[in-house]
């Protein structure tokens, strides 16, 4: 069937909308929320050998390879095994050692990126057990490797990916779940988590009604601009990575997702007045951490445009806030992304940018 645009301007629009109900698909017949487990078909056979695993080996490229950065240390948590990620191309450069014993998992929308296919032989080759993560059903990794997971998100056409990586960050966290079902210490955070799944539609969906908010704050404060500094730590990183990636695809403005972290070694010397920032302080074990980074921040000036839970108290007064709701520290990360996805959206759209193929960029990159 031809896939339409229906009432949106442009496929990246339209799919930055269907999330509500993508990230459902991803769910859909896997979760069962009686008994707080998780059942993914295709690697049902393939639990044991998982966790026996010396490590898990995430390899993905571009947005594919932020959704294996935004749920590393949920892997790390109920796992508890060692979690490697690596780009594609990087690891291919390296000629990294793969063991036996090791489990590699490929994460990609089209299933055909050509770093990524190469990568997924490579391990093969050395006998390691190779899981796909895919959208696109019948593609090159998903037949190559042993088993793996649809993350049915339906098709994809703008270049810049946005349901595909909420709907492979939630296909992973379901694989974090199912590999962790008979650890009694994790029960509770698992029950935690599940519950989480279930409400973030429709906190998508209040994100998704601030729109216009976030196309004013595109127009009258970011449009002017040439560079965007995002910043964030611990759950966050993925998406100050991710934001910053959807910004300079789309709108051509430099931008930058900053680990916040590492500030103090080196970053900081971008911070004065001028500086456009935008970070990321939705609470978690480190918000404390992540004030630090704001009062570096203010201290040189700067006025950086907070993403913040809606209606926290201790945010500093007279700075410009995008408020979102509160989920689970390890799923927050999807609804922090959506307000990044409209704005890269709105700059694009404001720079006259073709949105949905955006100048020398491919949907699916098939040569090395
Ligand atoms: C291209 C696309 C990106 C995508 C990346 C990885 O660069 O423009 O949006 O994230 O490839 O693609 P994959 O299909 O492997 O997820």
């Amino acid at each position: 069937a031809e896939i339409m645009k229906g009432k949106f301007d442009h496929f990246m629009q339209k799919e930055i909308f269907e999330q509500p109900d993508s990230v459902v698909n991803t769910m859909r017949g896997r979760i069962n929320f009686e008994n707080s487990t998780v059942q993914l078909g295709g690697l049902k056979a393939y639990v044991q050998t998982i966790r026996r695993a010396r490590r898990l080996i995430f390899i993905a490229c571009g947005t594919s390879y932020h959704s294996c950065i935004a749920t590393r240390a949920i892997f790390e948590e109920l796992a508890e095994l060692p979690v490697v990620n690596e780009l594609a191309s990087d690891f291919l450069d390296r000629k990294a050692p793969i063991f036996r014993d090791d489990v590699c998992i490929f994460v990609s929308q089209s299933g055909e990126t050509a770093d990524t296919l190469i990568a997924l032989r490579y391990c093969l080759e050395r006998g390691a057990l190779c899981v796909g993560v895919t959208n696109v059903v019948g593609t090159s990794i998903s037949r190559e490797t042993h088993c793996g997971v649809h993350i049915n998100a339906g098709p994809e056409v703008g270049v810049a990916s946005t349901k595909a990586y909420t709907s492979q960050f939630i296909a992973l966290i379901l694989v974090a779940l199912q590999l962790s079902a008979d650890r009694i210490s994790v029960a509770e955070r698992r029950k935690e988590i599940i519950m989480g799944l279930n409400s973030l539609p429709g906190m998508i969906k209040e994100v998704l009604a601030m729109d216009s908010d976030l196309r004013q704050l595109a127009k009258d404060v970011l449009f002017k601009e040439k560079n965007l500094l995002i910043l964030g730590r611990g759950f966050q990183n993925a998406t100050c990575l991710e934001g910053a990636l959807k910004i300079k695809e789309v709108s051509y403005m430099h931008s930058e997702g900053i680990l916040a972290g590492e500030l103090k070694h080196g970053p900081l010397a971008l911070i004065d007045e001028t500086m456009p920032v935008i970070m990321i302080m939705t609470r978690d074990s480190i918000f404390t951490k992540v004030q630090n980074a704001l009062q570096q921040v203010t201290a040189r000036r700067g006025q950086p445009i907070i993403i913040c839970n809606k209606d926290d108290p201790e945010m500093p007064s007279g700075s410009r806030v995008i408020p979102v709701p509160k989920t689970v520290d390890c799923l927050q990360g999807i609804i922090n992304v959506v307000p990044l996805q409209l704005l890269s959206y709105h700059l694009a759209v404001l720079h006259g940018v073709d949105v949905d193929c955006p100048r020398n960029l491919a949907k699916s990159v098939t040569v090395e």
